[in-house]
C-alpha cells in the first residue's frame, strides 16, 4: 500500500513511522520547512520512546520519507490520512477544523485516481461528511470515498499502543474503502488484532466517548480519593478492591493531580459542545471537566497546608511537571495550575523534570530549574511528587530528609510507601485520598 500522512505531529508522525514498519510505503507531508529538514536528517522533533530508532530503520529500508510537496505524495496515494491538529477554537470551545478541511480540498486537488481519504484526527461526530464534500469539490469528478480511523495511542506508550492495540476502529460505508483499510492494518488482523468496522459517525463518536469515560473513570477515583481522606479509608486499597471486578477494570484508577494532556481536557470539552449542539447536553462530561478542575485546585490547598497554611516565602520542590511521565508535553499539565498558584502566593519554587524544561521554561515563569532532586531539596520546606516518572520512584528517602530542616512530602501520585518515606526521617508524609 502507498500511504500519504498529512501533518507530522504526534499522531501524524508516529501513525507514519507504524505504518512505514507494516512493510507500506509511507509519505509524511508538512508545510513547516524545518520540520521537514530535521525529520530528514534523522531527528525526531517530540519526545516518545523508541520512536527514532523505528524511524530511522524504516527511512533506511527506503519505505519511509518526508516532504513539503503535498500533491506530489498525494498523487500515487492508495490512501492518504488526515493527522493535522485541530485545536480548541477559542470563544466557543469547538474543535478547529480550518486545517482539517484545507488538506481536503489540497488532496482532492491533487490525488489521481481512486484514494481514500482517512481522517485520523479527533474531529467531532459529523466531520467525515463534510471532509468527503470538500474533497469532492476540488476532485473534479475523480473517485475516492472517505474513512474515520481515530487513534487510541498514549504518549510515552505510543508505539506499543499502535502496534498492540486493544482494537482498531474504522468508519468506512464502501465495500472498496473498506478493502483499502484491511489491508493496510492486515499485519495487525493477521496476529488477532480486532478491527471494528462501523458507519462513519459511529467511529467518529467511539473516540470522544472512549476518552470521555476514561475522563471519567479517573475523575470518580480523584472524588473518592477526597472521601476517604475524611473517613479514613486508602485510596489505593479501594482502586484495588473495585478494579479487581472485570466489570470495572483495574486501569484508569490511579487518583492524582487530576488529569491533564492533549486528549482528555480537549475532548470531554468537545464533547460537551457537541451535545450542546444536539441538545442533548452530556451532564455527565460537563461534570467531570469542573470536578477535574476542582481537583487541581484542591491539590493546592493540600500544599498549602502543609506549609503551615502560608506559602509565601517557603520553598518548595516540584519533582514532575509533565503531563504525565514520558513524555515532554505540558498540555493542560496539573502543574500549569497548581505551580503558578504556588508562585503567585509568594512561595519560591524549584522544579525538577527529566523532559520538561524547553517546553515547561516559558509556561512557568518564577520557577527555578534544578537538575538533581537531591539538590532541588537542598533547604526545602517541602517537597511535591507531580509527575511520577521512574527516576523520582527510587530517591534515597534518607539522603533528601536530610537536605531539609522539617522534612515533608507531599505524594502527588502516591508512589511511595507511607512507613518507609517516615522511617526514612520525614516528619510529615501526605499522599491523595489515603
Ligand atoms: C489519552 C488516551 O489514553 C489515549 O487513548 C488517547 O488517544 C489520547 O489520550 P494520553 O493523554 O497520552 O492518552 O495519556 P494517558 O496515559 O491516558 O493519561 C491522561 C491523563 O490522565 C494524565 O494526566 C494522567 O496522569 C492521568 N491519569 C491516567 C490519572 O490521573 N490516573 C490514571 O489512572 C490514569
Amino acid at each position: 500500500m502507498k500511504i500519504a500522512m498529512i501533518g507530522t505531529g504526534y499522531v501524524g508522525l508516529v501513525s507514519g513511522v507504524c505504518f512505514s514498519d507494516f512493510g507500506h510505503d509511507v509519505i509524511c507531508v508538512d508545510k513547516d520547512p524545518a520540520k521537514v529538514e530535521k525529520l530528514r536528517a534523522g531527528e525526531v522533533p517530540i519526545f516518545e520512546p523508541g520512536l527514532d530508532q523505528l524511524m530511522a530503520k524504516n527511512v533506511a529500508a527506503g519505505r519511509l520519507s518526508f516532504t513539503l510537496d503535498l500533491a506530489a505524495a498525494v498523487a500515487g496515494a492508495d490512501a492518504v490520512f488526515i493527522a493535522v491538529g485541530t485545536p480548541t477554537r477559542r470563544g466557543d470551545g469547538h474543535a478547529d477544523l480550518r486545517y482539517v478541511m484545507a488538506a481536503a480540498e489540497e488532496i482532492g486537488a491533487a490525488m489521481d485516481g481512486y484514494t481514500v481519504i482517512v481522517t485520523k484526527s479527533t474531529v467531532p461526530v459529523g466531520t467525515n461528511r463534510k471532509v468527503a464534500e470538500a474533497v469532492a469539490k476540488t476532485a473534479g469528478g475523480k473517485e475516492f470515498d472517505v474513512a474515520s480511523n481515530p487513534e487510541f495511542l498514549r504518549e510515552g506508550a505510543a508505539i506499543d499502543d499502535f502496534m498492540r492495540p486493544d482494537r482498531v476502529v474504522v468508519g468506512v460505508e464502501t465495500e472498496r474503502a473498506r478493502k483499502v483499510m484491511a489491508d493496510i492494518y492486515r499485519p495487525l488482523s493477521l496476529r488477532d488484532f480486532p478491527v471494528v468496522y462501523t458507519n462513519l459517525e459511529s467511529a467518529e463518536m467511539i473516540k470522544y466517548a472512549a476518552n470521555a469515560f476514561l475522563a471519567t473513570k479517573i475523575t470518580f477515583i480523584n472524588e473518592i480519593a477526597r472521601l476517604c481522606e475524611r473517613v479514613g479509608a486508602d485510596v489505593k486499597a479501594v482502586s484495588k478492591g473495585i478494579g479487581m471486578d472485570g466489570r470495572i477494570g483495574a486501569k484508569f484508577l490511579h487518583a492524582g493531580p487530576g488529569y491533564g494532556g492533549s486528549c482528555f481536557p480537549k475532548d470531554t470539552k468537545a464533547l460537551a459542545r457537541i451535545g450542546q449542539d444536539h441538545a442533548v447536553p452530556m451532564q455527565i462530561t460537563e461534570t467531570v471537566i469542573r470536578v477535574n478542575e476542582e481537583i487541581k485546585h484542591r491539590m493546592i490547598e493540600k500544599i498549602e497546608d502543609l506549609c503551615d497554611g502560608q506559602l509565601r516565602d517557603k520553598v518548595i520542590t516540584v519533582l514532575g511537571v509533565t503531563f504525565k511521565p514520558n513524555t515532554d508535553d505540558m498540555r493542560d499539565a496539573p502543574s500549569l495550575t497548581i505551580i503558578p498558584a504556588l508562585v503567585g502566593a509568594g512561595a519560591k519554587v524549584r522544579v525538577v523534570d527529566p523532559e520538561g524544561r524547553r517546553e515547561g521554561e516559558a509556561l512557568l515563569p518564577g520557577v527555578k530549574w534544578v537538575e538533581s532532586p537531591y539538590g532541588a531539596a537542598q533547604g526545602a520546606d517541602l517537597i511535591v511528587l507531580l509527575t511520577e516518572w521512574n527516576e523520582f520512584r527510587a530517591l534515597d528517602m534518607g539522603k533528601l530528609a536530610r537536605k531539609m530542616e522539617r522534612p515533608r512530602l507531599c505524594d502527588l501520585r502516591n508512589v511511595y510507601d507511607r512507613d518507609e518515606v517516615l522511617a526514612a526521617g520525614f516528619e510529615t508524609y501526605v499522599g491523595v485520598g489515603r
